[in-house]
Order: structure tokens, then C-alpha cells, then sequence
């Protein structure tokens, strides 16, 4: 099939574009953005994720895909267009769509036969209703027949080329049986269940995942929190936890709190067009909040154990909102900088792919070379992000390193007996520095 993705060379588009040119449908990844045209047409990526440099030279190699911006030829030479541009939180709380419906008047305007209209973007629910009206209005030719097409992508960074291709199931929201024809021919090689629902259902999948993956992280969070203070040790509880087959493995990992563009954004966006609809959602305003206390106590705990922390080194491992990803935005990672740069401390910063930030924060760190130089002479070391490398560090010299020996692992990436062997004082995500002092919780704190 002829595909156009308006928005093809951002996240979701560009890979979104790549993996179905990789199944051998004939894409056009428009966007207005020159300079990642440019580099893609050079066979370079605008971003850094795992498996992408691949799909790129499978699909360019193959001819299966071309990088313009176009938007008249991008409509008028295909049978679907998919839009995936940004739907990010504007100012009020709403979801700011003004690039969404920039992109549906202009693919109205160039339409010149029946075409399937796929919403990628993520979109409060109401949107395909919406786009329908907006495509009707801004028509070249009033009598063009068209559908609006919900299929929300579950793509996550760092594995968003594996979830493109194989992935766990795909959502459609379709109102007529045309487009319900038209989209299974587009999925019809993928190894995955086609899930068709109405159009509103499926924008509301898409949250409604989201939402939830959110409220296991916050959970979590909080089963550590109190952990720390009965002495518990989050380890063994997840290990008693995980075996239930009802409760399962996944998005259980303590950390710092949710990061990147997406989770908040969306609970956000959730919050706002429910609240809208007259729906108050006390639960999942509690998952937000809950994720924000993370980075305070983190933070709270390094400035008590630190003391003058003007005078002090930190070093901080992993700036990235996760591992596998260079993507810095919502990071908590960058959260922490901002409260830490309010003070005098010295910060060295270590991340394998980030190598800025924006000002005035990049500024008032160090970018060493190497973790070595980060972590020498450091009063605190603080790990971020989940990298492997930062798991293989070997304890012992990084004991030997530092100027005094205090771990804050926020992504329990030690073994904290191990830590506290060589003589540090460790501090984990629900693990106690205590846990392993043998200090007693007095008995009034449990009873
Ligand atoms: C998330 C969803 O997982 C995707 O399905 C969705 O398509 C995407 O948002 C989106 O809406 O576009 P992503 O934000 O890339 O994907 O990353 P996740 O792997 O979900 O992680 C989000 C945050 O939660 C990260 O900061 C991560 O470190 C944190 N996390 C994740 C935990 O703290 N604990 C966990 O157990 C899992």
C-alpha cells in the first residue's frame, strides 16, 4: 500500500514509517523539518535508538521509503496518511492540538480521491470525531469520500523498533467497514492480534495504558517508601510479588519516579479532558503526585546526609530519562540537577549518550570523560539510569575512588549487602541504609 506520515521524521513517525516500509508497503515520512530531512536523506538518524540505524538501511536500500516535505505529494500519492505530529501539554493543562489540526486542514486541502486518515498521534478522546469535521470544512473538493482512523501507538524508547515489529497487539478504532478493510490489509503481515474497536474506544486505550502502566510505577514507589521505614527490603518483596501471576513483572522497578514525554503528559491530558467530561479521577491525580514526591526525597536525603553540600563533590551517573535512550526531557535525572545546581556543590555528570543540557544547567556542571573521572573524589554518587555499564562498575574501586563512600542507587542497580561489605553507606529505592546496620526499627514506628 502508498503510505504518507505527516510528522515522518519525528519518534513515532519516523519509526512508525521505517517498520512499515520494512513490511513492504511504500512510505513517504513527510515533515517541515529540514534539517532532519537532511540528515535522513544522507542516511543519517535525528535520533538515537536501538536498531533504527537497520531499519533505516533496510528500508532505504529496498526503496521502500522517501523523506520530503512535500505535504502535496504525500497526500496525493497515497492511499493512507498517517499523522503523527506532537500533541504536547500547552500552557493551561490542555493538550495543545494545534499541530494536529495544522496537519488535517492541509491534508484536506490536497486531497484528490478516497483516502484512510490514521490518527498516530496520541489524542484526547473525541479527536477522530473532531478531525472528521475539520477534514470536511478545509476539502478542496466537497465531495471527497474519506474515514478518520484511530491506531494508537504503544511504542516505548529504547525498545521502539522490537514493540514496531513485534508487537503485543495492535489497536484500530474504525466507523466504517471500509476503513476496517483498509486497515487490515496495511497489518495484514504482522504476527500480532488486530484489535477493532470504535474510534473513541481506541484513543481511550491508548490512556487508559499508559494510566496504568503509571499507577504501577507509583505503587511501587510507594511499597518502597514504607518499606524504608519498617526495615523491609524491597527485593524480597518483589520477589514475593512477582510470582503472582496476577500481579505479573513488569513496570515494578522502584526509581526515581516516571520520566520522559510521555507517562505525565498523558496522565495529564487524561485528567484534563476527564475533568472536562465530569469525571474527577482522585486516583490517578495521586499517581502524578506520588511520582513527584520522589525526586524531593531523593534529594532531601542527599542534602541531609551531606550536610555543608557546598563544600561537597556529586557525582551523578545517567542523565537520560531512562536507559537506552538519549532523551532528556522530563528526566529525573535533569529534576535533580535543577534542585542540586541551587546550591555551591561541585556536580560531575556521567551519561554514555548525553553529552549536553540545556543552559543554564550545562553550564553549571562538569562533563568528565569517563565515569572514573566523574566519580573520583566524589562525596555522593548518585545512579540515575539503569545503563549496563554503569552495572558492571566494580564496587570495590569505586570505593577505593571516592572521597567518602555514600551511594544513592536510585534504580537499585547494586547489590546492597555487597556495598555495605566494602564499607559504604548505601542508600536504594525501598532498601534502608539501616537494613543492612542491623539497627532496629523501634517497635513504636510498626505497632
Ligand atoms: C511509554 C509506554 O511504555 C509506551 O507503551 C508508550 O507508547 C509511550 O510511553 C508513549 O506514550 O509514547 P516510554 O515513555 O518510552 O514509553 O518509556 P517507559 O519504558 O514506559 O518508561 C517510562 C518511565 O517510567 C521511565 O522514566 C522509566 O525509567 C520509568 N519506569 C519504568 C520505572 O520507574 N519503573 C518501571 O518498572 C518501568
Amino acid at each position: 500500500m502508498k503510505i504518507s506520515i505527516i510528522g515522518g521524521t519525528g519518534y513515532v513517525g519516523l519509526i512508525t514509517g521505517l517498520g512499515l516500509a520494512v513490511h513492504d508497503h511504500d512510505v513517504i515520512c513527510m515533515d517541515g523539518d529540514s534539517r532532519k530531512l537532511n540528515k535522513l536523506n544522507n542516511g543519517e538518524l535525528p535520533i538515537f535508538e536501538e536498531s533504527l540505524p537497520e531499519l533505516l538501511k533496510e528500508a532505504t536500500d529496498r526503496n521502500k521509503v522517501v523523506f520530503t516535505n512535500n505535504i502535496k505529494t504525500a497526500v496525493r500519492e497515497s492511499d493512507i496518511i498517517m499523522i503523527a505530529v506532537g500533541t504536547p501539554e500547552s500552557k493551561n493543562g490542555d493538550t495543545d492540538m494545534s499541530q494536529l489540526i495544522l496537519a488535517l486542514k492541509l491534508v484536506a486541502g490536497f486531497m484528490n480521491n478516497y483516502k484512510t486518515i490514521v490518527i498516530k498521534s496520541t489524542v484526547p478522546v473525541g479527536t477522530c470525531a473532531m478531525a472528521r469535521m475539520i477534514i470536511k470544512d478545509n476539502l478542496n473538493h466537497p465531495m471527497i469520500p474519506f474515514d478518520v482512523v484511530s491506531n494508537p501507538e504503544f511504542l516505548r524508547e529504547g525498545n521502539a523498533v522490537r514493540d514496531f515489529l513485534k508487537p503485543d497487539r495492535i489497536v484500530v478504532g474504525v466507523d466504517t467497514p471500509e476503513s476496517e478493510g483498509v486497515m487490515k490489509e496495511l497489518y495484514s503481515t504482522f504476527d500480532a492480534p488486530l484489535i477493532f474497536t470504535d474510534t473513541r474506544s481506541s484513543e481511550m486505550v491508548k490512556y487508559a495504558c499508559n494510566a496504568y502502566l503509571a499507577t504501577r510505577i507509583s505503587f511501587i514507589n510507594e511499597i518502597s517508601e514504607i518499606s524504608e521505614k519498617v526495615n523491609a527490603d524491597i527485593h524480597a518483596i518483589l520477589q514475593g510479588m512477582k510470582l503472582d501471576k496476577r500481579i505479573g513483572s513488569h513496570y515494578l522497578n522502584p526509581g526515581p519516579g516516571f520520566g520522559g514525554p510521555c507517562l505525565a503528559k498523558d496522565l495529564k491530558s487524561l485528567i484534563n479532558f476527564a475533568g472536562k467530561a465530569n469525571a474527577d479521577l482522585p486516583l490517578l491525580k495521586a499517581v502524578l503526585e506520588r511520582n513527584g514526591l520522589q525526586i524531593k526525597s531523593i534529594t532531601d536525603y542527599i542534602m541531609s546526609e551531606l550536610k555543608d553540600v557546598g563544600s561537597k563533590k556529586i557525582a551523578v551517573l545517567g542523565l537520560s530519562f531512562k536507559a537506552g535512550t538519549n532523551d532528556t526531557r522530563n528526566s529525573p535525572a535533569i529534576h535533580l540537577l535543577e534542585k542540586l545546581a541551587d546550591t555551591k556543590t561541585t556536580i560531575h555528570v556521567y551519561d554514555p549518550v548525553v553529552k549536553n543540557l540545556e543552559e543554564p544547567l550545562h553550564s553549571r556542571v562538569t562533563f568528565p570523560e569517563n565515569i572514573e573521572d566523574t566519580i573520583k573524589d566524589a562525596d555522593c554518587l548518585i545512579v540515575m539510569t539503569e545503563w549496563p555499564e554503569f552495572k558492571e562498575l566494580e564496587l570495590k574501586a569505586v570505593y577505593n575512588m571516592m572521597k567518602t563512600p555514600l551511594i544513592v542507587d536510585t534504580r537499585n542497580i547494586f547489590a546492597p549487602d555487597k556495598a555495605h561489605n566494602l564499607g559504604f553507606q548505601y542508600k536504594g529505592i525501598g532498601i534502608a541504609d539501616s537494613l543492612y546496620k542491623n539497627i532496629d526499627v523501634p517497635l513504636k514506628n510498626i505497632i
